[in-house]
């Protein structure tokens, strides 16, 4: 039975005001409408630059100063972008006790920046980066001014290859994050997915590991996923419209 869009936000309200324990899992999708581009949408980030492995990052100097060159030019879209409408409607049902933790494979910060407390990041952040070799650590800012000079940014104590603290594609990914989000997914039996083609493992597995335990899923993305199937309610449209007239 199809539900107007009004009955499925009422419905979706009451979810959530029934649940014992909900969860979100975003996407970029979430922070489009703060001016940063997801990655696969028509114009997104995928279709304008190539995938730097971590393997070429670490052995190809041409492949580093490519991917340097693209983080150079969203550097500007991450450091001056905003939380949305969606981002503080999370928070704000953080804040009211409706939702425990926030699962993102974004590394815009956007969602502890908006008061999300307990924000599991999969990917990585955007906040500094690390030198390969003796780890010392590197705040965006230097990075930025680094970046000014040259783009083959070599660590000024040991001259060691300096990398983003983001999880690449082949990457290991972040061994405690990754845990939690699945203790998370078992124990949920509510989870909010939104703004995410669910194109990327492991992270994808998060929403299915939460089907499988019986959790219900309510998708909110402009586009449809291949695993809208698990869905109790999907949404396609507007995430911060969409969290916004959810509100409780
Ligand atoms: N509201 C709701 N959905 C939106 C909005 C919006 N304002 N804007 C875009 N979307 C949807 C798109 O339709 C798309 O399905 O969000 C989804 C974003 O999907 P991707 O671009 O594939 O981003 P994501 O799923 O987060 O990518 C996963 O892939 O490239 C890697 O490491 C990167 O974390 C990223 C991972």
């Amino acid at each position: 039975m199809n539900l107007t869009y009004q009955e499925k936000i009422k419905k979706a309200s009451q979810l959530i005001k029934n649940s014992n324990y909900t969860v979100a899992f975003t996407g970029a999708g979430i922070s489009t409408e703060s001016g940063i581009p997801d990655f696969r949408s028509p114009g997104g980030l995928w279709q304008r630059f190539r995938i730097v492995t971590y393997q070429e990052f670490i052995y190809d100097r041409q492949a580093r100063e490519e991917f340097w060159r693209m983080k150079k030019e969203l550097i500007h879209h991450l450091t001056n972008a905003k939380p949305n409408n969606a981002h503080i409607a999370l928070a704000e049902l953080e804040k009211k006790g409706f939702i425990k933790h926030v699962i993102t494979q974004n590394i815009d910060g956007l969602h502890q920046m908006a008061g999300s407390k307990s924000v599991i990041e999969l990917h990585g952040n955007q906040r500094g980066a690390i030198c390969l070799d003796c780890e010392k650590l590197y705040k965006m800012d230097e990075i930025l001014k680094m970046l000014e000079e040259q783009l083959n940014l070599r660590c000024y104590d040991c001259g060691g290859i300096i990398k983003p603290t983001v999880v690449f594609f082949g990457e290991p990914m972040p061994e405690k994050e990754l845990i939690m989000a699945q203790q998370i997914a078992n124990q949920c039996d509510l989870m909010l997915v939104i703004g995410t083609s669910l194109q990327v493992e492991p992270a994808a597995s998060i929403p299915r590991i939460a089907h499988t335990r019986g959790a219900k899923l309510i998708f909110i993305n402009k586009a449809e996923t291949d695993w809208d199937w698990m869905a109790e309610i999907v949404f396609y449209g507007s995430a911060s419209q969409v969290l916004k007239d959810i509100a409780i």
